[in-house]
């Protein structure tokens, strides 16, 4: 089967197309062929090796871990999935093998799709869903009618966390560049700070910061806390409290406790999910350019069938 696969360490031009061998399922595990995947900047790091420390791959390694597809054959140990499921999933980083024709999981990792989900929206859903709630709620422990600040609010991670905390009955302010301020406020943002052009002076009484930045960004977000506020940060690993204020750092290590919900809120119409672009397995190179720019809008998409 075909697959994206890098044999070495180093920007998207080290991303070739090749011949994969599926492994062999366990009794636990299902074949899924894959009809589309969602890049994340983690797959730019772990191509270019910044991630060794955390998720160590070897080469060939494929990438990917954000898909949606559908079930092929289950192991004898399988129950609850059949051949012909539609479902979304994330494998392991370290696995990867998301930017691929066909993958194996174990079916534990894996939430049925109804046939009213597009694969484009599910495949967007696993890493930028969860991480978003995992931040603003068991991490930053928001409550209704909170304060909440989120950066980079037109990104993958910032589009899902914005609807997410404006569902939940908080005021919701977001940075983004001028083109994508009217995306934002439709995502349910109350404001948007135009970063290029504003600085959070003036923004006040905040009970949680979602920092998907770091730097600079997440050096001013301590100035707009309320006393007693949290940031939750996607980027800083060595985060520390200040001035009364807590800081921690959201490890996103599973999507299966986020799924059903997920898919619930699309279903339901109350999720919104914004695709920036969508190419083809032989352009995943594009693809993760394009998410290297630290500029897409939404997320961007491989369909390795197309
Ligand atoms: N710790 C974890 O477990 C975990 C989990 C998920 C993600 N992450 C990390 O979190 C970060 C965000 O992930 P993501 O998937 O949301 O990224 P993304 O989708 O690639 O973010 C792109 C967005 O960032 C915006 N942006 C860029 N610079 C900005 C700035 N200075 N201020 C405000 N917005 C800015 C862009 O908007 P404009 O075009 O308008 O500038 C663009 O829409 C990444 O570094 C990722 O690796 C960590």
């Amino acid at each position: 089967m075909k697959s994206a696969l890098i044999h070495e360490f180093g920007s998207p031009d080290v991303l070739v197309a090749g011949e994969a061998t599926l492994r062999t399922p366990q009794p636990e595990e299902v074949v899924v062929s894959v009809e589309a995947a969602s890049v994340n900047p983690l797959d730019v790091k772990i191509i270019a090796g910044y991630m060794q420390p955390i998720f160590p791959v070897t080469f060939p390694y494929a990438p990917g871990t954000d898909f949606s597809g559908v079930i092929e054959s289950v192991g004898e140990r399988v129950r609850h999935l059949k051949a012909g499921d539609r479902v979304v999933g994330r494998t392991t980083p370290s696995h990867g093998g998301a930017f691929a024709q066909q993958l194996v999981i174990a079916a534990a990792e894996l939430c049925v799709i109804p046939a009213s989900m597009g694969f484009e929206q599910a495949a967007a859903l696993p890493t930028a869903y969860g991480t978003a709630a995992q931040a603003l709620f068991d991490v930053g422990k928001l409550q209704p009618g909170q304060r909440v600040l989120i950066h980079a609010g037109a990104g993958g991670v910032g589009s899902m966390a914005i609807q997410l905390a404006q569902l939940a009955g908080c005021h919701v302010i977001a940075t983004a560049s001028a083109k994508n301020i009217e995306l934002v406020k439709s995502l349910g943002a109350d404001e948007v700070i135009d970063y290029r052009s504003q600085t959070l002076e003036g923004v006040r009484d905040i009970d949680l910061v979602l920092d998907t930045l770091g730097g600079e960004t997440l050096e001013e977000s301590w100035q707009v806390l309320r006393p007693g506020g949290h940031i939750s940060t996607l980027v800083e690993f060595n985060i520390q409290g200040r001035d009364g204020c807590t800081g921690e750092f959201v490890f996103f290590a599973s999507a299966v406790p986020f799924l059903p919900e997920a898919v619930r809120q699309f279903s339901a119409g109350r999720l919104q999910i914004i695709i920036d672009s969508s190419f083809t397995l032989s352009d995943t190179r594009a693809a993760l350019e394009k998410v290297a720019t630290a500029h897409a809008r939404g997320k961007v998409l491989i369909r390795p069938g197309t």
